[in-house]
């Protein structure tokens, strides 16, 4: 078939995004549609319907994704692509989105130009990918894959409420999403459209990223545990400050960031108690993650933060609890789908180059049930996770035409 007929419709694209945006908290300056929260709950509604409205079988399942199926010619297994639709707090409108309405936008273009898929397609908007307030990312892939551990459903926010409790209040049931992986070989293969989120693209004048590997990432929450004292009356020899033990750690961690190629380790949030300007703190629970393409130095890194953080601790006579988090290995993408991204990048003729993804995907997840790969494009001054995120329709339009050749061409030369 003439791959040019499947061009996405630009104008259409852009009121999807307008009409996505209208859910946000107005908490943060920009985008908030945090997992759980409100606008989130109210934006699948519209989701389901825009993916019905494009001609998908809708359902929700356990753990709480959407998922559109496009039935295919012969059924057996199925091809699949999405994102999600969830933001961080105060972020923008492009990231994980633009793969869950590039999805919808390719079904539609295939229904419009009678092009039959023979497998059954199916369109994911994975529940929570970002991380959420008891710091577990993916949750929805995560499900999907059977890689929800138990132990995630205790974890705490900063209000003392649980992860399984807040599923729980949301409609969703832990257990049941414990049990809801799908089978190996049902899949075969998984397509992930999403803005680099980076400069590369941009700096380089290319329009299509072939993602060939997606960083692992190490996350702990520490917590110091000092002691109150009398902001004025307490020495500086006596008192045992949580937070000047916790800011000697945030620079131990920035540092161990720098030791690594392409590594990189960040605090992003600080619980403090009591909080007042004249109390000694005694209490912090700091944040804290480690990304990398390379277990190794993840690893090293990981020892490294437990080594330093426990010294830095003792020398300052306060008591030091490492939980880790979620973790996420680093996870190289198929090669083969690589090679069918490139081509349909050289067959539409966009540019393209080959790179790595500092930031976390579904795709991570899903690469343990099929063949996986990544589509980027560039991000306005490599901006995300801010307001300030963006990218031209020309390129999310180059995005989804790579999307919707890239599928088609998996469809009709995979098994
Ligand atoms: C997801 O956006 C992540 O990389 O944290
Ligand atoms: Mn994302
Ligand atoms: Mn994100």
């Amino acid at each position: 078939m003439n791959i040019d007929l499947l061009r996405p419709d630009e104008s259409r694209i852009l009121a999807d995004f307008a009409a996505l945006s209208a859910y946000t908290a107005d908490s943060h300056p920009g985008w908030t549609r945090q997992v759980l929260s409100e606008p989130y709950l109210d934006s699948r509604a519209w989701i389901r319907r825009t993916m019905t409205d494009a001609g998908l079988d809708v359902r929700t399942d356990a753990a709480g994704n959407i998922i559109g199926t496009l039935a295919g010619t012969r059924g057996g297994t199925a091809l699949a692509t999405g994102s999600h639709t969830d933001t961080v707090m105060g972020g923008g409108r492009f990231d994980g989105v633009i793969g869950v309405l590039g999805a919808i936008e390719t079904v539609r273009r295939l229904g419009e130009t009678n092009t039959r898929l023979e497998h059954d397609l199916h369109v994911i908007d994975f529940l929570g990918e970002e991380p959420n307030d008891y710091g577990v990312s993916c949750v929805g892939s995560r499900s999907i894959v059977g890689a929800m551990q138990p132990a995630f459903f205790d974890n705490l926010n900063g209000v003392g409420d649980s992860l399984g409790h807040a599923l729980e209040k949301a409609g969703l049931s832990p257990s049941r999403m414990l049990d809801n992986q799908w089978v190996r070989g049902q899949l075969s293969g998984f397509v992930e459209l999403h803005i680099e989120q980076g400069p590369v693209l941009e700096r380089t004048g290319t329009q299509i990223g072939v993602v060939t590997s997606i960083a692992g990432i190490e996350r702990v929450i520490a917590t110091f545990l000092g002691r109150a004292d009398h902001a004025g009356t307490a020495s500086m020899q006596d008192r045992r400050d949580a937070l000047a033990a916790a800011a000697e750690a945030i620079l131990a961690v920035e540092q161990i960031g720098c030791t690594g190629i392409d590594s990189v380790a960040t605090v992003g949030t600080l619980e403090v108690e009591p909080g007042a300007m004249n109390v000694v703190p005694s209490l912090v629970r700091m944040w804290t993650e480690m990304r990398s393409p390379s277990a190794e130095w993840l690893g090293t890194a990981r020892l490294q933060v437990l080594d330093q953080i426990t010294a830095l601790a003792e020398r300052r006579g306060i008591r030091v609890d490492l939980q880790w988090l979620s973790d996420q290995d680093p996870v190289p993408t198929a090669v083969a789908v690589q090679d069918v991204i490139a081509t349909a990048a050289d067959t539409l003729g966009y540019g393209w180059r080959a790179l790595p993804s500092g930031a976390g995907h579904d795709a991570a997840h899903m690469a343990v049930l099929a063949p996986t790969g990544m589509i980027f494009v560039p991000s306005v001054d490599g901006r995300s996770h801010c307001p300030e995120e963006w990218t031209d329709i020309t390129d999310i339009a180059a995005g989804v035409h790579a999307l919707a050749t890239t599928l088609l061409s998996l469809d009709r030369t995979t098994a």
